[in-house]
């Protein structure tokens, strides 16, 4: 989605604005800008569609762009086609006013209509324009003044990041439902909508909250709730390191994001298991005993990776809990009219935590009287602050837009979550308990040894990278793992793939099964071995090459059916997700590899969808 960066100070603003938005390049764009107050009363604007090296080579890495305020942008086209000229900022038809802006203008179309009534001329395709304009119109003088009343008449999703042509040190931020932040040195000020773009400059950030217009100016940040009150927002400290958002000498974000991963699990994990290993602790999440003996059924909602991290929990809740759980896509969830029982918790799964989608949804819930955990990465994040729990997942910085390490959290994080409420069901005795977390704790040695053991993924990388199709099978929490290893698959190498529930393929897709179609099999649940099987067996018998994921122990069972077998050490039924998910990560980076992909930026993907 858009990304915005704003810097007001004693240096050069251009080469800061691009670096900013190098650090927001992985959130996906098409196209990138910047203006810079040259401090004489003008607005010097470049915009270029395509790479931000395009943006960089055009301003000469910003040289040409003199000026000490400035914003910058990187678009992810909705109205109009990511062409120059519709990339950002917008500046007003009088050259004055220039703006970001993240989120979708909704009724850009009436106040379209209103201002070319009034005689004022549209450059651009986009929604964003309508705001440029409006405020040029209101503008006498005083920015912070036409900006209230610009945004007064503004409905839809927005951040927004504007400067003045007679305000030479002046940048304004406006806060609805897209994210943004602010902070602030001693001679500079930054805005920005992802902590990465400013993380460099200074650690301790302001989230602003929604209806919120911030005032930045070098030294000082100002904010102002909607009915103009000052705000005293709380600083919070980011204690991610800057190394932590670098690809540290690995080939691209998302092959060293899933090389954490069991650094990642050790962190989640870290304090919440009890020092005799005999209970999970989820007191720091707000989660107290009191509150978990009172659930009576879990709720999840979430999108794409985080939707598949709620259908692991949902098995695991079920099956080790035995607590009655659903899982909705949060884009879904205000649709399906949920029925909400007294002792419903609602949990929201969320990297960003800045997911339009999910936010609604948990919007919905707190409106329908349900208690709301959320499981996120990011803190201070809208998701976050608007739960009643929060339970961090600790994964660090994800830079990568295919989620790899923070998709591993959110199941680790859940599993706590199922494990804690399991110790509430008279059926789980002590014993069984204490063996899934001994095997819990053994979880990130293990991630390890996976990581360790590559050559058989990028073998059937090599063998399997130009299929045309691809159909991943497995039944029970294999079937929850083989969901996100298919979604891995495709967003990254766009090689069509679906994932099954193992009895389902014969009732309808088997159809498509031809000679080498590829067929990836995850089983590594030993009750369910027997059923997998027979399903590849009925895909073989059909012509179809099948790569089988399964366990050290069960691997004898599929020497002879899979074409290649990929194993993964032994662990306790419930977490065996935990590590399917590292081979078919690998095995998408690998295949996507091979296909000269651009790994780390899918094609029309973004990081966080900030819109609906
Ligand atoms: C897939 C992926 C997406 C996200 C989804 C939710 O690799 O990254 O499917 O999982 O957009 O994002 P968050 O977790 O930020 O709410």
């Amino acid at each position: 989605m858009c990304g915005i960066v704003g810097f007001t100070g004693d240096a050069q603003a251009a080469p800061i604005l691009l670096y900013g938005l190098e650090r927001l390049e992985y959130r996906g764009y098409d196209s990138a800008g910047i203006t810079v107050n040259s401090g004489a009363g003008t607005l010097l604007t470049e915009k270029a569609s395509g790479r931000l090296a395009n943006l960089a080579v055009r301003t000469d890495n910003g040289t040409t762009l003199r000026g000490t305020c400035g914003i910058g942008h990187t678009r992810w086209a909705t109205h109009g086609e990511p062409t120059d000229n519709n990339a950002h900022p917008h500046v007003a038809s009088s050259g004055k006013i220039s703006i970001v802006h993240n989120g979708i203008i909704e009724n850009y179309r009436k106040l379209k209509d209103w201002l070319l009534d009034k005689g004022v001329k549209f450059h651009s395709e986009t929604d964003t324009e309508v705001v440029s304009q409006l405020i040029d119109y209101y503008y006498e003088g005083d920015l912070l003044n036409a900006v209230r009343k610009a945004v007064y008449k503004l409905e839809g999703s927005y951040a927004l990041g504007i400067v003045a042509a007679d305000e030479p040190s002046t940048i304004i931020g406006v806060r609805k439902e897209g994210p943004l932040i602010a902070a602030y040195t001693e001679d500079a000020a930054y805005l920005a909508s992802d902590v990465t773009a400013i993380l460099k400059y200074c650690r301790d950030v302001i989230y602003l909250e929604d209806d919120s217009i911030v005032v930045i100016k070098p030294g000082s940040v100002t904010c102002y709730n909607k009915y103009g009150k000052v705000q005293n927002l709380t600083p919070v400290t980011i204690d991610w390191d800057i190394e932590a958002a670098q690809k540290g000498g690995y080939a691209h974000y998302m092959l060293k994001e899933i090389y954490e991963q069991p650094r990642v699990l050790r962190d989640t994990l870290a304090g919440r298991i009890t020092e005799d290993g005999g209970s999970v602790n989820l007191s720091e999440a707000g989660l107290t005993r009191e509150i978990l003996r009172s659930v009576r059924k879990v709720h999840i909602v979430g999108c794409g990776s985080a939707y598949h991290a709620g259908v692991v929990a949902k098995y695991q809740l079920e099956s080790f809990a035995r607590i009655a759980c659903e899982v909705t896509l949060a884009s879904e969830f205000r649709y399906s009219s949920p029925v909400v029982q007294p002792g419903t918790l609602c949990v929201v799964i969320s990297q960003s935590g800045e997911t339009a989608d999910s936010i609604a949804a948990l919007r919905e819930a707190k409106s329908l009287g349900v208690s709301v955990l959320a499981v996120v990465n990011v803190r201070g994040s809208t998701i976050s602050r608007e739960a009643d729990y929060v339970l961090y997942t600790n994964a660090g910085p994800e830079i990568a837009v295919a989620t790899s390490k923070a998709y591993s959290a959110q199941v680790a994080a859940m599993t706590l979550l199922a494990i804690a409420l399991a110790e509430f069901n008279s059926g789980v005795n002590r014993e069984s308990l204490l063996a899934v977390l001994g095997d819990l704790r053994k979880l990130p040695d293990l991630a390890e040894k996976v990581l360790a053991d590559v050559a058989p993924v990028q073998l059937a990388a090599s063998r399997y990278f130009n299929r045309g199709s691809v159909f991943f099978i497995g039944r029970g929490l294999d079937y929850a793992a083989a969901l996100e290893a298919s979604l891995k698959l495709k967003e990254i190498s766009y090689i069509h793939s679906e994932a099954y529930a193992g009895g389902e393929l014969k009732h309808g897709t088997i159809s498509l099964i031809e000679p080498g179609t590829l067929v990836v099999a995850v089983a590594l649940c030993s009750k369910l071995a027997e059923k997998i099987e027979s399903n590849i067996k009925e895909v073989k018998t059909r012509g179809a090459e099948v790569l089988a994921v399964t366990s050290e122990s069960l691997a004898g069972d599929f020497a002879d059916s899979g074409d290649i077998v990929i194993t993964v050490p032994d662990t306790h039924e419930l977490l065996t997700p935990l590590l399917a998910a590292l081979p078919l990560q690998l095995f998408a980076y690998y295949t996507a590899l091979n296909n000269g992909c651009d790994i780390d930026k899918p094609r029309n993907l973004a990081k966080s969808v900030t819109v609906e």
